[in-house]
């Protein structure tokens, strides 16, 4: 059952969702185009889905690596309603909600300028890459604004 964590003004509200995770597949596969990468992280997250006057908006899906590390499994939102700051939002939401108990985020991305800025602008700092990430663990290759991806880029922030 979805426990509600957070109403964020009158219309807006977060959710801890802890079980039935595959129900949110579609909006997943928007922030990682692969259900086979999906499922590998899919049982061990907690995700966090943002609502909109009931309609779902955003995800994020994270996962806790060690006692002072978390991980970003996972962030979208339905093209439709991007743009709109539901992503920084909810990615606020999960820092606070991690900074108690834990020190650091991390997340794996893309080599995509849009989305380093995205991150970058909202205080993460690259930390290293991975080398043919995307080429070696993707069954097809993962193209965004028209370049392939190959490396994964490892980006981090503090929560203290
Ligand atoms: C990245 C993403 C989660 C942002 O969601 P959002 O709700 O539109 O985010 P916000 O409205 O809070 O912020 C918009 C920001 O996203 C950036 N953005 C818009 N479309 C984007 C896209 N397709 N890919 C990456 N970033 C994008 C904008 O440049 C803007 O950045 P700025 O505020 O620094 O100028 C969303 O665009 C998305 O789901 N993209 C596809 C999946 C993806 O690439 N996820 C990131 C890696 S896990």
């Amino acid at each position: 059952m979805d426990k509600e964590v957070k109403q964020i003004g009158l219309k807006m509200e977060i959710r801890e969702v802890t079980s039935n995770k595959a129900d949110y597949m579609e909006i997943l596969l928007i922030g990682d185009e692969d259900e086979l990468m999906i499922n590998k992280y899919l049982e061990q997250s907690t995700f966090f889905v943002l609502y909109d006057n009931d309609i779902l908006t955003s995800i994020c899906a994270v996962i806790e690596i060690d006692s002072e590390t978390v991980e970003i499994k996972n962030l979208a939102t339905y093209p439709e309603y991007q743009n709109k700051g539901y992503a920084s939002k909810l990615l606020d939401y999960v820092c606070n909600r991690y900074k108690e108990k834990f020190r650091t985020v991390i997340l794996g991305t893309g080599e995509n300028e849009t989305t380093l800025n995205f991150y970058k602008k909202r205080g993460f700092v690259e930390t290293r890459r991975i080398k043919n990430f995307f080429t070696d663990n993707y069954s097809h290759p993962i193209v965004e604004n028209g370049k392939q991806l190959v490396d994964m880029i490892y980006l981090k922030k503090s929560l203290t």
